[in-house]
């Protein structure tokens, strides 16, 4: 009797962790009742990928994946298929999504089974490219904003890194939220895009004297800061936040950023959800919002766009399964 063949894909996937990041064609992940299949059309290239390569989510989380292991934390697509405890997607919804922990299998493939909770209706005029670019970084931008720092309409706040792909959308975000903002952004190119997106003052984190000029900006001090990149420069530029203001970064930034007596200093997650997604999702609306796609890489170069996490770039990264 004639046996039907299980679907395949291509995928970028790694035989164990810390091995190479190479092509696969894999079977297609099987949907679960509460999960969406997705046909992905952008996968984000987010600085912890190499993490996530190594084993460092698993590990952090007690996953046992199988392996080949397919990477990729977050994308965008088309819904091909919807389980049958899922409400709210229908087949051909254009959808982004991210999941730190995917046992069936990441983004960097043609195909991705994620739960339907972790997942969005593109929200806005954003582009499949830019929303599977944006998720893990908008939402560590937002959590940092408005869980941790707490920010308030009128208040000032420095986002130190606001080139980067968390910074860039952070400079919007808290733009949205009523804040005064000032950029500590890479480069001529950086401060060009930081103050594009909206930034009251923006400076070059390597080259300007960051703190002479936060105190022009807010000479009581600023109120608070987000913090996406750390070092020396970062910890002089903190000496601006005013006495019981606030200071916070995603987990993952080395070397820690470090306080004084009166500044609270807070290390965070950006955990994903359908809260901050629903309240991220109000916010892109809101008015246009840009999310800065540097390259986009074939999906078989994904190798080549980890080692170009590492060299200087606006925004994110991504690959281009399909
Ligand atoms: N815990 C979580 O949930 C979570 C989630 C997402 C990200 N993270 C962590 O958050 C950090 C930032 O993530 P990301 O995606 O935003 O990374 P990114 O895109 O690399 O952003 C960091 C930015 O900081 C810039 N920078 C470095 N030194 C600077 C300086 N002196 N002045 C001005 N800019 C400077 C970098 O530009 P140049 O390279 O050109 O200097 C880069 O644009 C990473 O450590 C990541 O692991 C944590």
């Amino acid at each position: 009797m004639a046996q039907t063949a299980q679907p395949t894909m291509r995928a970028i996937a790694v035989d164990r962790f810390g091995g190479p990041i190479t092509p696969h064609t894999l079977p297609m992940p099987e949907l679960g009742p509460d999960e969406v299949l997705i046909h992905v059309e952008c996968a984000g290239v987010g600085v912890w990928d190499p993490y996530e390569a190594e084993g460092g989510f698993a590990q952090h989380y007690d996953d046992k994946p199988q392996f080949p292991f397919v990477l990729g934390t977050e994308g965008a697509g088309t819904v091909v298929d919807v389980g049958n405890q899922v409400r709210g997607f229908e087949k051909g919804d254009h959808v982004y999504a991210a999941e730190l922990v995917h046992p069936k299998g990441g983004f960097y493939a043609e195909y991705t089974a994620v739960k339907a909770r972790d997942a969005s209706p593109i929200p806005g005029t954003l582009t499949v490219e830019q929303a599977g670019a944006m998720p893990i970084d908008a939402i560590t931008a937002l959590r940092g904003l408005d869980d941790t720092l707490g920010l308030e309409r009128g208040e000032s706040v420095m986002i130190f890194g606001a080139s980067g792909g968390i910074g860039h959308l952070a400079v919007q975000l808290a733009k949205r939220m009523g804040a005064r903002v000032f950029a500590v952004a890479s480069g001529e190119d950086g401060v060009a895009l930081a103050q594009r997106l909206g930034a009251d003052a923006a400076v070059d984190g390597h080259t300007d004297d960051v703190l002479a000029a936060a105190r022009r900006f807010a000479p009581g001090g600023i109120d608070a800061a987000l913090v996406t990149a750390g070092g020396d420069a970062a910890q002089r530029a903190l000496q601006a936040v005013r006495d019981g203001g606030r200071v916070a970064y995603p987990a993952g930034v080395e070397p820690e950023p470090k306080g004084r007596q009166g500044i609270e200093v807070t290390s965070y997650d950006g955990e994903i959800g359908p809260d901050v997604i629903a309240t991220l999702n109000r916010l892109i609306k809101a008015g246009p919002f840009e999310v800065y796609v540097a390259h986009v890489f074939p999906l078989d170069r994904a190798a080549d766009a980890h080692r170009a996490l590492s060299k200087h770039h606006l925004g994110k990264l991504a690959l281009k399964p399909s």
